[in-house]
């Protein structure tokens, strides 16, 4: 982060930012879990959804177990958890996660024919890049953020684009999930342990050198995701960001995930994930 003074903001918050969005049917509903898997250090998980529609890739749910929830120290985990979705196929909805904390372990022990809470889909969808990167699109993903990366790359794909994706991770135990991904795929490791040893923003970086005419789609932890707008800006690339944040309500009540832009706060529940780089400077990541 830069130190700089940061702008002044307007605080305010309106309605809810235009941009591909299917509106989630209201309440909670409960979806079976019809699959489970492993994916190197993390876990796919599968529901069907029979009472929802389709998610646009980039939007994403909040998921809570039906059963166990709230029983563990301290009543955790209380709240639902934000998961961008992975992969939807009709009914089938897929979300990947890495257990790191009491919510995310308790939906990483569900098993096949348990039940899953969940509201969705939320928030905002990636949009078609513009002309004339209508085939040349760069995709970077860091860790667990790869989820909305892998549905947006089989769209893109789909739509004829040619996708090349720069997939970043801690260690080689985590690269397992760059199998989900269609297309060509280019991996780095924080340790080096397989593909470039470095971060995937350095990939970036090289692909812009060699062709900047390509829109970029990034998902992945806030201090990777302001590498890749100050990298784009410099550039004068254009790119949208799939930003990850904690949050309680998921649509636009508790105030709890909102984000400074260059025309003040927004929702990432509600006028996000998907935010055009353009929309932050180098002071979005301060409170
Ligand atoms: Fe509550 Fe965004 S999570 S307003």
């Amino acid at each position: 982060m830069s130190g700089a003074t940061p702008p002044e903001v307007e605080v305010g918050l309106a309605a809810p930012e235009p941009g591909p969005r299917v509106e989630a049917p209201f309440g909670r509903r409960a979806c079976p879990v019809i699959a489970t898997e492993s994916v190197g250090a993390y876990r796919l998980l599968a529901v069907e959804d029979h009472h929802g529609p389709a998610p646009l890739p980039g939007q994403f749910y909040m998921l809570a177990a039906a059963d166990g929830w709230g029983g563990e120290a301290g009543e955790r985990p209380y709240l639902g958890r934000a998961f961008s979705v992975c992969r939807s196929r009709g009914t089938r909805l897929e979300f990947l996660l890495e257990r790191i904390g009491p919510g995310t372990d308790r939906l990483g022990r569900l098993s096949p024919g348990e039940q899953m809470l969940l509201v969705g889909p939320l928030g905002i969808g990636f949009s078609e890049p513009a002309a004339p990167s209508s085939t040349g699109v760069l995709l970077v993903a860091g860790g667990i953020g790869i989820a909305p990366i892998v549905t947006w790359a089989e769209a893109l794909i789909a739509s004829g684009a040619q996708p090349l994706t720069l997939a970043g991770f801690r260690s080689r135990a985590h690269t397992s999930a760059a199998q989900l991904l269609g297309g060509d795929v280019q991996i780095a490791t924080d340790d080096g342990s397989q593909g470039h040893d470095g971060f995937v923003t350095e990939l970036l970086e090289a692909e812009l050198e060699h062709d900047d005419a390509r829109a970029v789609y990034a998902c992945g932890p806030p201090m990777m995701l302001e590498a890749v707008r100050a990298i784009c800006a410099r550039r004068a690339v254009q790119a949208q960001l799939a930003l990850e944040e904690a949050m309680a309500c998921g649509f636009g009540a508790c105030f709890g995930c909102v984000v400074r832009t260059t025309t003040g706060y927004r929702r990432i529940c509600v006028d996000g994930p998907i935010i055009d780089a353009r929309d932050l400077d180098e002071t979005w990541l301060e409170r």
